[in-house]
């Protein structure tokens, strides 16, 4: 079952939403040459603290990995998603670093991704990058009454093999709300042996594209979290908490 929203509810979710993003924004200013991995998950850490809110992602349940012990995921270059913090783990010039965070905030969640770069990257990574972003701003113009599930994949899907990249399909975006993960699953692809519901108001989904720069397979590092591509070229990460509404898409996680 899709769990529907109404105002006030939608509301709360906007302030989780608006957290994940001021959190996400400050990052973004400190990511630099010479910054550990685990300075930022420090700093958005601190932030959740000082605004009451619980962190998502730590603590979070897995069935293979058992909980996951940070607030954050940081994943660099050929990291697909769910890398760890580290001290170890230094920023250097060229890599592209994506900044996946989520808080709970009276009861609602709110998740969100960006991919930034480190100092100058090349053309083609920079295109990656811009790729997956377009990627999610056409689904995200999707997310509109009237609308199916599959307009949302299909937009996806579509863009990305246009531009010569490749898909992630082992992870997924989500429906959210008082769960992290709610009905329905949202696939960067359209799966025709998944229902294909319309969308209605009140719906709040996270979308998050994963795409690669090469082959879409992935693996999991035998730390049991990072998934990282098998071919060893880069991967880029861009989510939003959405709501779909009367007046079309409200991007929760934006300014
Ligand atoms: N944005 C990811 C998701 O929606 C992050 C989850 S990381 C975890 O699934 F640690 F919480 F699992
Ligand atoms: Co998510």
């Amino acid at each position: 079952m899709i769990v529907r929203k109404n105002q006030s509810e939608l509301e709360k979710m906007r302030a989780s939403g608006l957290l994940v993003y001021q959190i996400l924004n400050t990052l973004r200013g400190m990511v630099g040459e010479g910054v550990s991995t685990l300075e930022l998950e420090a700093t958005a850490e601190k932030m959740m603290a000082d605004a009451g809110a619980k962190p998502a992602f730590k603590g979070y349940s897995s069935a293979n990995a058992g909980k996951y012990p940070f607030v954050m995921c940081v994943s660099v270059n050929d990291e697909i998603v769910h890398g760890m913090p580290s001290q170890k783990k230094i920023l250097k010039k060229g890599d592209i670093v994506s900044l996946d965070t989520g808080v709970q905030l009276n009861g609602y969640y709110g998740d969100s991704a960006i991919t930034v770069a480190v100092g100058e990257i090349s053309p083609e990574v920079q295109r990656l990058l811009d790729v997956t972003r377009e990627s999610l701003d056409l689904a995200i113009d999707k997310a509109r009454p009237g609308n199916r599930l599959f307009d949302i994949c299909g937009a996806v899907e579509r863009h990305v093999l246009a531009n010569g990249f490749s898909i992630v399909r082992e992870f997924v975006g989500h429906g959210i709300g008082t769960q992290m993960h709610e009905e329905p699953q949202v696939p960067n692809y359209v799966d025709r042996r998944n229902e294909n519901p319309r969308l209605k108001e009140g719906m709040v989904l996270a979308i998050e594209p994963m795409v690669n720069a090469g082959a879409p397979g992935s693996r999991v590092r035998p730390d049991k979290w990072t998934a990282v591509t098998e071919d060893g070229k880069y991967s880029a990460h861009f989510e939003h908490t959405v709501a779909i509404t009367a007046n079309g898409p409200w991007v929760l996680t934006g300014p």
